[in-house]
């Protein structure tokens, strides 16, 4: 069992989580807009893999028994200034997920709650990767400028992202296995 202030936390961190889904979603629909469909593609599949962080911490609060409390997500941005803008955008909220992600983790800490210390290491590890991704993103964003060649070289590359986390919650975050 887990406390009832490790409980809420944790249900705050599932809105955050849907929070970043939304966000992307909107990039995602913005580089549509833009007839940047690769940069669309890319943000949808990190929309997916936004809606698995949540699918996530909904599990985890369900399988220790406390109540799982769904809170209203805030409205994203709608519009975004370049593809330049929302990748800055989105290594920021990132960071701020990463500190969100450390905090839970000292509060596990401090409940000396060695199971939700478990649990958040696949996150702890998990935010490293996504802050890397978009540093090396934003690092091409910029050696690329406002040179239109290099930004559809940089769509066919970023399109060619696929989805590796499950879509179908159905069964279960394993699908029942
Ligand atoms: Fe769920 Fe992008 O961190």
């Amino acid at each position: 069992m887990i406390k009832d202030e490790m409980a809420t936390a944790l249900n705050e961190q599932i809105n955050k989580e849907m929070y970043s889904a939304y966000l992307y979603m909107s990039m995602s629909n913005q580089c549509a807009n833009l007839g940047l469909k690769g940069f669309s593609t890319w943000f949808m599949a990190q929309y997916h893999e936004e809606m698995f962080h949540a699918m996530k911490f909904y599990e985890y609060v369900q399988r220790q028994g406390a109540e799982v409390d769904l809170q209203s997500i805030a409205a994203p941005p709608a519009e975004f200034s370049s593809p330049l803008d929302m990748f800055e955008k989105t290594l920021a909220h990132e960071q701020f997920v990463t500190q969100s992600i450390n905090e839970l983790m000292e509060l596990a800490i401090s409940h000396k709650d060695h199971a939700t210390q478990i649990f958040l290491e696949w996150f702890v590890t998990e935010q490293v990767e996504e802050e890397e991704t978009d540093n090396d993103i934003l690092a091409q964003l910029r050696l690329v400028g406002e040179n239109p060649h290099g930004l559809l070289m940089m769509d066919r590359e970023l399109g060619g992202r696929g989805v590796t986390v499950p879509v179908d919650y159905t069964a279960g975050l394993s699908g029942g296995e």
